[in-house]
């Protein structure tokens, strides 16, 4: 089935189109503080607006429960959102009313507003039909652009499309274009690396991966439950509790990769001493102690993974293979971000997701090297799961009907 996309939009000139993004971005004291994903909807408005529509653009930031919280409002990312489009993004402090109507409507094209955060009104994560019917007022037809967040089933992703023709933005194509191929064939040898805390909430994936991919590295906290299975002692290691049913089909897994080091330290006093303890195998084996836990993976695993790496075609990555947030643990996650770096564009397909891992790529200054960077956190997991995501199948094929 054929994706519809902007590019199928007719006669977009004064054309009102309502653009959901996903904007959810940290922000402190007024100021974004990563603003990949608002460089990464450019493109999609530089079109639109090029070719003389007018753009309400509708986006989300934190949790704030469906009630209004100044915390969460959306006017310091519309703020930089204009800055990085070099063209004025009028914020518009409200989802609906008749001040926002009247705006809308007499603006001129080329004009690009944007509302308040849709999580002030409880309609959006409940799906409402009424709440979607209200922001469609707002346009003549939807684009969605908000990869990151179409794995939510929530009204301005899925319901809103019942009320208007909709289209896959720039942003939205590419991902599904470049993440798909990564499930279709991907050319071998091919390594997927999977890090982060909740092993829990990615064992699906894991198992997709390790069916399509030779190698699946598993790094980070989703190593814990694997080692404590194994009947490991890890110490003050972080634990996401899975049963030994959940976690059988992985430990079944040959092609699943483990570090064969660690680094252990003291979480809670990262100055003080760490030190690299092999993986050996045979049981019990102590890796370490409290107040001792595993920090990051090991320099021999490093090195190991990066040559695994360095000989494949394809690579995809999603988590941090440590404690990232402290610099001394954050070595294993640095050294995959340059290999996979050194790589991508050109003799591996290089693809990264994930807040962590993105952040890597950015503070490694390698964020250009690879071949896609998705915006995706929680959407890139299950997209590769092969799950269907919510904000995504009304894209596909004809468009339904329109009530
Ligand atoms: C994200 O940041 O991953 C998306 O915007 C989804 O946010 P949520 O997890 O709060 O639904």
């Amino acid at each position: 089935m054929k994706l519809r996309t902007i590019r199928d939009i007719k006669g977009l000139r004064d054309k009102k189109v309502l653009l959901r993004i996903d904007a959810n971005v940290p922000v402190k004291d007024g100021k974004v503080l990563d603003e990949f994903r608002l460089w990464a909807v450019r493109p999609t408005i530089e079109y639109l607006t090029g070719r003389g529509a007018v753009v309400v653009i509708i986006a989300h930031l934190g949790r704030p429960d469906g009630k209004r919280n100044e915390k969460y409002t959306l006017k310091p990312i519309a703020k930089r959102l204009s800055q990085i489009l070099g063209r004025v993004v009028t914020f518009v402090p409200e989802l609906g009313g008749p001040h926002a109507k009247r705006l809308v409507e007499a603006a001129v094209p080329g004009q690009v507003f944007m509302l308040e955060n849709l999580r002030f009104d409880r309609g959006e994560e409940s799906n409402g039909g009424s709440f979607a019917k209200k922001l469609s007022q707002f346009g003549e037809v939807y684009v969605n652009d908000g990869f990151a967040v179409s794995h939510r089933a929530h009204a301005s992703v899925s319901a809103i499309t019942r009320f208007l023709p909709s289209y896959a933005g720039l942003l939205m194509e590419r991902e599904l274009k470049i993440l798909g191929g990564l499930l279709a064939k991907p050319k071998r040898p091919s390594v997927a690396i999977i890090g982060g805390a909740k092993i829990g909430t990615k064992i699906g994936l894991i198992k997709k991966l390790a069916a399509a991919y030779d190698k699946v590295l598993v790094g980070g906290g989703l190593i814990n439950p694997i080692l404590v299975a194994k009947r490991f002692e890890i110490g003050n290691s972080l634990l996401d509790k899975v049963d030994q049913a959940t976690l059988a089909p992985i430990l079944k897994l040959k092609n699943l990769v483990m570090p064969v080091d660690v680094l252990v330290g003291n979480a809670d006093k990262p100055a003080a001493p760490i030190r690299s303890v092999p993986i050996a195998t045979g049981t019990p084996f102590v890796i370490c102690r409290k107040p001792e836990g595993i920090v990051d993976i090991g320099p021999r695993t490093m090195l190991a993974w990066g040559l695994l790496v360095k000989r494949a075609k394809t690579v995809v990555w999603n988590g941090p293979m440590g404690i990232f947030e402290v610099p001394r643990f954050a070595h294993g996650t640095m050294a995959l971000a340059q290999a996979i770096a050194s790589r991508a564009k050109g003799r591996a397909l290089g693809v990264v997701g994930g807040g962590e891992t993105v952040e890597a790529m950015y503070k490694t200054g390698m964020a250009k090297w690879v071949d896609h960077i998705s915006t995706g956190g929680g959407a890139m997991l299950e997209f590769l799961e092969g799950k269907v995501l919510p904000g995504v199948k009304p894209l596909y094929g004809r468009m339904k009907k329109i009530v």
